[in-house]
């Protein structure tokens, strides 16, 4: 997927990180054979299907913060981004947001059948674990164990399941959420992977507590952006461009920061948490502009 920008140098930072994350994942995950193929053909379909990749941006830039060795930080980015796809192959099913496109492309359920989607998915998850376990990823087992555990956390029932569930809850036993509620909805949908892939570096590179806490404060402001803005892009987004169908969360009476604050201000509330992401980063030099240029565009995106 090529990443149209209108900050040349973030573009080639992205374009670079898919091509990467993309050879990883297809070095890591199995190949089609035996028996078990088509569980194997629909977890590929899901990976490259396209995607912005941009979780593993996220650990690749925060690792060279940290100056973590680019295969540990690739395998993590890997890992982190085979979570999120099977979130959304999990996202679309009929029980839940019931999409017939992702990416692009037909969802998994559609390509495939509901019950490959389900298999796909949790097959994508336990392989992310596998991945991380893995000796390559760091010499040091207490990181590997540290980087299972906080990962584990942020997919969890306190982290993106969590959030997936307060979703589904307000929409279909219309459990009424304020504005704390949909924050904690989505720290938790969107939050806890975005957190994660900002939280890795620090990990991998056995980062000081100041510079952790700066990322982690970083990580909050751009993952409530983020999802802000992918709600944004459901009210006024363009499918083709999206890549997903767009104006179902009103029609669906989903709660979002949009639902409840209007279109302005919760265009103004993401610009203003991209300004606050980007004071967080002020503990690090010029390493880190390329992480301040993203806070604008996860704002700014049309996908
Ligand atoms: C979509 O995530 C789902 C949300 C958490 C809002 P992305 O917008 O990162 O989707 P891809 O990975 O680029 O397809
Ligand atoms: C899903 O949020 C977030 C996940 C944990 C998968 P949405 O339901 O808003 O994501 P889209 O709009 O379908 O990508
Ligand atoms: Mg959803
Ligand atoms: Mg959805
Ligand atoms: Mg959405």
């Amino acid at each position: 997927m090529s990443v149209e920008l209108v900050e040349p140098a973030l573009e080639r930072a992205l374009n670079k990180a898919v091509a990467d994350v993309e050879r990883t994942l297809d070095h890591l995950l199995p190949k089609p054979v035996d028996l078990e193929a088509r569980v194997i053909e629909a977890m590929r379909y899901a990976i490259f299907a396209g995607g912005k990749r941009l979780r593993p941006f996220l650990v690749l830039q925060t690792a060279r913060l940290f100056g973590v060795g680019e295969e540990s930080a690739l395998r993590v980015a890997a890992a982190l981004e085979a979570i999120h796809t099977y979130s959304l192959v999990h996202d679309d099913l009929p029980c839940m947001d019931d999409d017939d496109l992702r990416r692009g492309q037909p969802t998994v359920h559609r390509k495939f059948d509901e019950a490959t989607a389900v298999l796909a998915g949790d097959a994508l998850l336990t392989f992310a674990f596998e991945v991380i376990a893995h000796e390559e990823t760091h010499a040091d087992p207490r990181v590997r164990c540290d980087l299972v555990a906080a990962i584990a956390r942020a997919s969890g029932a306190h982290g993106m399941v969590g959030g997936q569930m307060i979703d589904l809850d307000a929409e279909e036993r219309a459990v009424g959420l304020d504005l704390n509620g949909i924050t904690r909805l989505q720290q938790l949908k969107t939050g806890a992977l975005i957190a994660f892939g900002c939280e890795a570096g620090g990990i991998l590179g056995k980062a000081a507590e100041p510079a952790r806490l700066s990322l982690k404060a970083y990580a909050h402001d751009v993952g409530l952006a983020f999802q802000i803005a992918d709600d944004l892009i459901d009210v006024e987004g363009d499918a083709a461009l999206a890549g997903k169908a767009v104006g179902k969360d009103a029609a669906a009476g989903k709660a979002t920061f949009v639902s409840i604050l209007g279109i302005d201000r919760a265009r103004q509330q993401a610009r203003m948490l991209a300004d606050q992401a980007k004071a967080h980063l002020d503990h690090f030099d010029d390493r880190a502009d390329l992480l301040r240029l993203l806070a604008d565009y996860v704002v700014e995106r049309k996908s």
